[in-house]
């Protein structure tokens, strides 16, 4: 650095924007945006959200081939006021034993992402989403001894069921793929949330990858709220390698994206 270097003389070097900062400008909903759409071109927008709309109503992702493991439908009673499950909410990485049962784990799966009832004709769920357009998708990695067969499944709201995609699930691997092996050295189990970014950029376009945000947001505070119920423990974990986790679950970290991970064990 010479003497006649601006920084030398304590200048701030010109940094470019964050790229935060560059995406949230860019997906900005501005009326002068808008105001350059014609009516008529508003219009086919509209036709063409609505048959997307009726396109993805009561459809699920499903794995064909994988062997389905329905999840029993009788459901644990959440005998617990929300007062109480607020107040006992917390984040636990001292995860013990017994897993989950089977009874247990379905309960989480339908409470935090899975259908509840029908309303006009749409299956009902239990969080909000962008468009109705739902385009989350829940992945379990059950480790051996837990209250399912050890194996990696894709939860499958729809049939409230779960699709074997791998019937073993290497816990060295998962904890590889975490920033926390020590949690998941103890977990029983793991939670990965997945969105399928096409399924609603279609609609929203830039802005798909925040309402795929909030959407695993309001996923992620059922799932606290319903373990803290069925007296379950549950960390989330941003720690995770992304590629790692797209690796174990075989899908391409660019139209599949894992957004949070989550660590299930006793409490
Ligand atoms: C989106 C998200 C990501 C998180 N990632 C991690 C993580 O990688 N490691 C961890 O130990 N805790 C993680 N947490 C848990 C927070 O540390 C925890 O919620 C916070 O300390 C408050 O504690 P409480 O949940 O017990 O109230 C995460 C929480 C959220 C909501």
């Amino acid at each position: 650095m010479s003497a006649t270097d601006p920084l030398a003389r304590g200048a701030t070097p010109m940094s470019s924007p964050a790229l935060d900062e560059l995406y949230h400008c860019n997906s900005k909903h501005t009326a002068a945006r808008l105001a350059f759409v014609g009516a008529r071109q508003r219009r086919r927008r509209e036709r063409t959200i609505a048959a997307l709309y009726d396109a993805a109503k009561n459809r699920f992702k499903s794995y064909a081939s994988a062997p389905q493991i329905a999840l029993p439908r009788t459901r644990v009673t959440l005998a617990t006021t929300l007062d109480a499950a607020l107040d006992r909410r917390r984040s636990r990485r001292d995860l013990g034993t017994p897993a989950p049962s089977a009874d247990e784990l379905g309960t989480l799966l339908a409470r935090a992402y899975g259908t509840c009832g029908e309303r006009a004709g749409v299956l009902a769920r239990p969080v909000p989403s962008g468009g109705g357009l739902y385009p989350l998708e829940i992945y379990v990695l059950q480790f051996p001894e837990g209250g399912l067969d050890e194996g990696v499944y894709h939860y499958h709201p729809g049939d409230h069921a779960l699709e074997r995609l791998r019937s073993s699930c290497d816990r060295a691997r998962a904890a590889d793929a975490s920033m926390y092996p020590e949690i998941v050295a103890r977990a029983s189990l793991v939670l990965v949330v997945v969105a399928d970014m096409p399924r609603t950029r279609v609609k929203y376009g830039e802005r798909a990858y925040r309402l795929a945000l909030l959407e695993a947001g309001h996923v992620s505070q059922n799932l606290y709220l319903v373990c803290a119920a069925l007296g379950l423990g549950i960390v989330a974990l941003d720690g995770f390698y992304d590629d790692r986790i797209h690796a174990v679950l075989d899908l391409d970290g660019v139209n599949e994206i894992a957004l949070v991970v989550f660590a299930v064990g006793r409490a």
